[in-house]
């Protein structure tokens, strides 16, 4: 009985000085384990004489049963108090101002693409999404291009290895696709997008550049409404006071076919190396659309008529914020994107 006494007293005091988690685990294996010092005592029961064994069998067990709990105790001030010097020690301060977030923005050429849109929305005009890889027939030849029609030197081509077909030259194919899509109903569309060329890469043309193509197609569509809607266009993005010029030109899918000036924003009309000395720049091709076209669209060019446009949309920011150089749009320069 002394002995158990001693080793209650014993178990305790090492109990309460053993401080951290290894501490407690080594102090539990020593009393708790397999060879512990309480299952051994218990076991003692047996060697003791008979007259003592039913005290000695309690003793034994209220002392296993206070140390269990003695030592579940501890266990849990132990996780408590570690948990409070962790949360001094690595104290987060939600007071502290984030990092700042470096903000993204949409490319200029969105930018102004959602601008040409809006404008033309507010005239009734819906977007018409058209393939950029098409086939010569709907690229040249439905626009009345025959092969070997010599207009076809304005537009340089990039072919695929696949014979007929190419990635497109001008977003007019489109006209084709959305007027057998919709003949014989009135159209009033822009059709936006990417075009590509084969051509030397200079100050003024790139090899790939996004186009607005505008159609229109009804029955008394003159060239009075294709004249009204450019104006109102110009005037809405320019401002009221922008210059437009209007010329007579050459298109095969135009009759007649004109093109549309406007003032150089970076020389104001002197003459630089943007506008090759003339003081304007072409904004876009226009005009009505002609009868085998309107007929290769479904449509009987008797009854019906129509006007077309189509303007190159990283001209139009060259116009509005006066760049000099088409080459930045596709750099990928943050100094020149981060402006817009
Ligand atoms: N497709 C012409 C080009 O890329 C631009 C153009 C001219 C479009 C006259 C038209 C148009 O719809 O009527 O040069």
């Amino acid at each position: 009985m002394s002995d158990l006494a001693e080793l209650e007293k014993q178990a305790l005091a090492e109990l309460n000085s053993s401080s951290d988690e290894t501490g407690l685990r080594a102090w539990h294996s020593k009393y708790f384990g397999k060879h512990g010092a309480i299952p051994a005592a218990v076991k003692k029961v047996s060697e003791v004489p008979p007259a003592e064994r039913r005290a000695y069998g309690q003793e034994a067990n209220r002392i296993k049963e206070g140390l269990i709990k003695a030592y579940e105790e501890r266990q849990q001030k132990q996780s408590e108090t570690q948990l409070a010097r962790e949360l001094q020690s690595d104290a987060l301060d939600v007071t502290l101002p984030g990092r700042p977030i470096r903000r993204g923005r949409l490319h200029v050429a969105t930018q102004d693409m959602r601008r040409i849109t809006a404008i033309f929305a507010d005239m009734g005009f819906q977007v018409y999404r058209s393939r950029e890889v098409e086939d010569d027939l709907t690229n040249f030849e439905l626009l009345n291009m025959p092969p070997h029609h010599p207009a076809r030197d304005m537009w340089d081509t990039f072919h695929t290895t696949t014979g007929g077909v190419l990635l497109r030259t001008h977003t007019s194919p489109g006209q084709i696709h959305v007027m057998r899509e919709c003949c014989p109903k009135p159209i009033r569309v822009i059709l936006p997008g990417m075009c590509f060329r084969y051509e030397a890469i200079t100050t003024r043309s790139e090899i790939m550049f996004q186009q607005v193509e505008g159609l229109a197609v009804g029955e008394n569509v003159s060239m009075t409404d294709l004249k009204g809607t450019i104006t109102a266009f110009a005037r809405r993005l320019f401002g009221n006071d922008r210059k437009v010029r209007i010329r007579s030109s050459y298109f095969p899918f135009t009759e007649p076919s004109i093109e549309v000036d406007m003032d150089c924003l970076v020389c104001a009309g002197k003459g630089c190396s943007l506008c090759k000395g003339t003081g304007w720049l072409e904004i876009m091709g226009a005009g009505m659309v002609h009868p085998v076209v309107l007929k290769n669209g479904g449509y009987d060019p008797s009854r019906f008529s129509g006007f077309a446009f189509g303007m190159g949309v990283q001209r139009i920011s060259m116009l509005l914020y006066g760049i000099d150089d088409i080459r930045y749009f596709w750099a990928n320069d943050l100094r020149f994107l981060n402006q817009f």
